[in-house]
């Protein structure tokens, strides 16, 4: 059954959500404050680089069943329930998350609540969120009991979309019945594919998805500190972590060696959970946390140590980035490993050219001491050395024999390169995790 529902905040999450709800049939109202962002997906467009998006996007607007507002009226009364998508940052000089953004939503939603509508929180959020937004919003609506549940989002970037629609999980923390029983209502085309669907408690839910990103984040910087012992040992990481991965515990995804992770969620996920548990007086739990933080960071000095390795010192010399987002399909550059290397080689004294296919617009203004390259071929002119540091399908599938830089030294920060292929091509490859023979 079709309901009607407000979606707040229209980032990556938000945008994403509203659409998936509208296509799977429910009335949605977009709401989000930033004017020109309304006036985009007014016109069909999100924003931000997402396969597939966009177009699903403008075929919800033709069918009627999405809109957009930079603020509630009257119409959100008639919702029956508000999903509430706003972001929740790394507080600057802390590691804590920034949960203002929740509370000017449930602020701003409060005057057009229906006592029997219900608030649904999707935001990542320190254990503990819920409850005080609930009390928050008892204050705000004069309600004895608002019902507040929450259902976190496990969505990927470049797959944003599809993993809305056909989640592995659909967890919901609710405090009564109803909010159950709405949930079941508004995912019921899910529930109907035979989605596992966890209902549990507030905190529970909350805490899923740190966890989640926490044990992600804990197997890539595993794989990683074994790159650091392979690079020692003259052992292979990637060899080693499909080795691994065939035990059926371990699994083999998410197991790939390389720059690491990046972008908004992991690494600020990761430390806002550190932050949360010192608070609740179990930071000792999480201690190992700030290790994985280390291991992801040491992989980007990793990257500059061989290129210092190669070249000498970096300055007078030409290096070029290959990828600014923080992964393929994505033009977010977020606490992006490649860019983080493109400003360490900067720093060290390289003249820094970086090529992405999508990203290069979210780099241009923040950083005009790195030079922006378009063409993939002419961004290797002169160059001393390449940094693959983003697996873009258009670097995996390069003709090593169609570019000349001056020196043909690359190091491969994905493992994702045919390195024989390089060497023919006359390149000396090296990569993390491995000692390659040139
Ligand atoms: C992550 C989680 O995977 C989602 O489930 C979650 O919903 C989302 O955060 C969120 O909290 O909103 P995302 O940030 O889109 O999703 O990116 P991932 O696909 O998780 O990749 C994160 C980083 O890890 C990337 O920089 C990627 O290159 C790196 N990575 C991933 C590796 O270095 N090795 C791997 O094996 C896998």
């Amino acid at each position: 059954m079709a309901m009607k529902i407000t979606v707040i905040g229209l980032g990556y999450l938000g945008a994403t959500h509203a659409v998936a709800m509208a296509k799977v049939g429910h009335q949605v109202i977009g709401i989000e404050p930033n004017p020109q962002k309304i006036a985009s997906l007014s016109q069909g467009k999100a924003g931000f680089f997402e396969p597939g998006l966009d177009e699903e996007l403008a075929k919800q607007i033709a069918s009627g069943r999405i809109t957009f507002k930079s603020a509630h009226d009257e119409e959100s009364r008639e919702a029956d329930i508000h999903f509430i998508c706003v972001g929740t940052p790394q507080t600057p000089g802390s590691m804590a998350a920034d949960t203002s953004y929740l509370v000017s939503a449930i602020n701003d939603v409060a005057p057009y609540l229906r006592e029997d509508a219900l608030v649904v929180g999707k935001s990542t959020v320190p254990v503990g969120t819920a409850v005080s937004l609930t009390q928050q919003l008892a204050k705000a609506t004069g309600f004895s009991a608002p019902n507040l549940a929450w259902n976190p989002e496990f969505l990927r970037e470049g797959t944003a979309l599809e993993d809305s629609l056909h989640p592995d999980r659909l967890v919901i923390g609710v405090t009564n019945p109803r909010a159950e029983e709405l949930l079941r209502q508004v995912f019921a085309p899910m529930i109907a594919e035979g989605i596992p669907f966890l209902v549990t408690d507030l905190a529970t839910a909350e805490l899923v998805k740190a966890a989640a990103n926490a044990f992600l984040a804990t197997k890539i910087s595993f794989i990683n500190a074994m790159a650091e012992i392979a690079e020692v040992s003259g052992a292979d990481a990637s060899s080693l972590a499909k080795a691994i991965g065939y035990d059926e515990r371990i699994g083999n995804k998410f197991l790939r060696n390389g720059v690491g992770f990046g972008g908004g969620c992991l690494p600020k996920d990761i430390r806002a959970l550190i932050a949360r548990a010192e608070e609740l007086g179990v930071g000792e739990s999480v201690a190992y946390l700030h290790e994985i933080d280390k291991i992801n960071l040491r992989r980007r000095d990793r990257v500059i140590h061989l290129l210092q390795e190669e070249l000498g010192t970096l300055s007078q010399k030409r290096v070029l980035i290959l990828g600014a987002a923080f992964k393929p399909d994505s033009d977010d550059v977020r606490d992006s490993p490649a860019l983080a290397i493109a400003l360490l080689a900067k720093a060290a004294g390289a003249e820094v050219i970086v090529h992405d296919p999508v990203a290069l617009h979210g780099v241009a203004l923040k950083h005009p001491e790195l030079t922006l390259e378009q063409s993939l071929h002419q961004a290797f002119t002169n160059v001393d050395a390449v940094v693959l540091a983003t697996e873009w399908k258009e670097y995996r599938e390069l003709d090593p024999t169609t570019v000349t830089p001056r020196n043909k030294f690359i190091i491969d920060g994905r493992n994702v390169l045919d390195v024989a292929k390089w060497q023919q091509a006359g390149f000396k490859v090296q990569a993390l995790g491995r000692t390659i023979t040139n």
